[in-house]
């Protein structure tokens, strides 16, 4: 063994009491990549209630609000650290023309939402109020172009319009509507799922396109884009290799959307009233996420070996039926420990890749697909998924430490092999390290040992997500079923840190 390795060695107790150790070895030595905090991004779009009732309430509304933002929802976002937003879409953006939203808003034209259940859109949350949102937030925003129905000169505009510092006809306009400086934008988008709903367009003739949009896509006063071209879905290999083939460098980022949906007998299934079978057949199809991501980034490495070129994986997460009862076309769905634990077992994967993955976006970040926030009226809940991605921010920015692991394993539906443990470690910029580990075993606990060997660890603290049920969520009337616990079940004890990870729980421990 490597002097300074970590040593965990996980316990997979399986029927009948037999019990398989499983190992992982860390390598701190050998870490070099940092996370970066955008893989934690988020997505709002102008779909179903994300942006209206969920993070924008007007500045009219009795719902407390700074401006029109909804306090419960702001506060709750920066406990996250949000580190970058995409928005207004999705299949949204292809057919969203910016000038629509913005100027006085009795002056601002409605428009229907074709995408999402024909809802009146009335463009009253716009530009200005997406940027105001990312600074008090303290995010990046992510702008995703319309290049499906929009012109070239509207995206060249737009971006002029919130970058531009002054002389030109769109920084002019932008200070008649009330600000004066401009934003900073960094990421944008030239297309979304171009090959779908964004145009259904052929790799070959998007690319031209990209190449066209992207090039009038300026960069005023030394603000620096990062352009990102509309990738693959899921397994569309051809996509990836034609661009890479086609725009090559010409972009920064390539996108990549995988949802983890439609369950083995065909449907989407419902978000709370799942089987055990459904279950595991989750956890199969979220991890098969990493040999997809795996062979994108084998294109990827052909053309662009050095990896400048970054793998955004700008929509990801769980995408069940809507909640009875809910709008047709509003995504509304319930979430619970099992979302968790596909967000767990998602941001494990990610951190895997950072070398090549600088972004993931959740889909979305309130009311809509796999969400942070639920809200009703003036009520707030929290999803287990949130409670994620909040115990998962210490990763945020750390430098991903290098580990092996070799454990039990599950065959599940679909012959996929899922490990019944999953983990990741990084360390911190004040050299604390963090690990995370997720057992999705229903039934049975994991017992770990962690080597402290060339560790100065004395204590260990952490918290755990988990609940009787793995179908147990919150809701308004029950609004902390599924919450962060004090964990005890971790010890240090002649240089082993010994960890009892319970059923279906998630966990992140810090050493001190
Ligand atoms: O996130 C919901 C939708 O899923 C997005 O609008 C689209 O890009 C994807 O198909």
């Amino acid at each position: 063994m490597k002097k300074g390795w970590i040593v965990v060695a996980l316990t997979a107790v399986v029927p009948l009491c037999a019990q398989e150790v499983t190992t992982m070895q860390i390598r701190p030595q050998e870490g070099e990549q940092l996370i970066r905090k955008e893989i934690y991004g988020q997505f709002a779009e102008h779909l179903g209630t994300c942006i209206y009732g969920g993070l924008w309430v007007g500045e009219n509304s009795s719902i407390p609000h700074t401006n029109g933002y909804r306090n419960d929802v702001l506060q709750a976002l920066k406990e996250l650290k949000v580190p970058v937003l995409r928005w207004p879409g999705g299949c949204f953006a292809d057919e969203y023309h910016w000038r629509d939203g913005i100027g006085p808003k009795a002056n601002r034209p409605k428009m229907v939402n074709n995408n999402w259940g024909g809802t009146v859109e009335d463009n009253s949350f716009g530009t200005h109020e997406f940027l105001n949102l990312c600074e008090l937030l303290g995010c990046e925003p992510y702008i995703s172009g319309n290049v499906g129905s929009g012109t070239v000169e509207e995206l060249a505009e737009w971006v002029e319009y919130m970058t531009a510092e002054q002389g030109s006809p769109m920084a002019k306009l932008r200070k008649e509507n009330g600000r004066e400086q401009p934003w900073k934008v960094k990421y944008i988008g030239v297309g979304n799922e171009s090959w779908g709903c964004g145009g259904n367009m052929r790799p070959e003739y998007y690319s031209d396109l990209y190449r066209r949009y992207a090039t009038y896509c300026r960069e005023y006063n030394g603000n620096r884009l990062y352009k990102v071209a509309s990738g693959a879905s899921d397994y569309d290999y051809g996509w990836t290799e034609t661009l890479m083939k086609n725009v090559g460098h010409r972009m920064d980022g390539l996108s990549l959307h995988y949802y983890t949906c439609v369950g083995w007998t065909g449907s989407k299934g419902s978000a709370t009233d799942f089987s055990d079978e459904d279950y595991y057949w989750t956890m199969g199809k979220c991890l098969e996420i990493e040999p997809v991501i795996r062979k994108h980034i084998a294109i990827m490495d052909t053309y662009d070996p050095k990896k400048q070129i970054g793998l955004l994986v700008d929509e990801w997460g769980t995408w069940w039926d809507e909640e009875p009862g809910t709008v047709s076309g509003h995504l509304y769905q319930q979430n619970t420990l099992r979302d968790a634990l596909v967000a767990a077992l998602t941001l494990n994967v990610f951190h895997r890749y950072a070398d090549r993955i600088r972004m993931a976006n959740i889909a979305q970040i309130a009311n809509v697909l796999q969400a942070m926030i639920l809200t009703k009226g003036d009520r707030m809940v929290l999803t287990p998924t949130y409670h994620v991605f909040e115990m998962y921010k210490v990763h945020q920015d750390a430098l991903f430490l290098p580990f092996s692991l070799n454990g039990a394993k599950k065959v599940v539906r679909h012959d996929r092999i899922v490990p019944l443990v999953s983990a990741t470690a990084s360390r911190d910029k004040e050299g604390t390290i963090h690990l995370s580990l997720a057992n999705i075993d229903l039934q049975q606990t994991q017992t770990v040992e962690v080597s402290l060997d060339g560790l100065r660890a004395k204590r260990v603290g952490g918290r755990v997500l988990t609940a009787p049920d793995v179908r147990e969520h919150n809701t308004f009337d029950r609004p902390n079923a599924v919450v962060p616990q004090t964990f005890g079940g971790a010890e240090i004890r002649n240089g082993l840190l010994q960890i009892t990870l319970p059923a279906k729980s998630i966990v992140t421990l810090t050493l001190h």
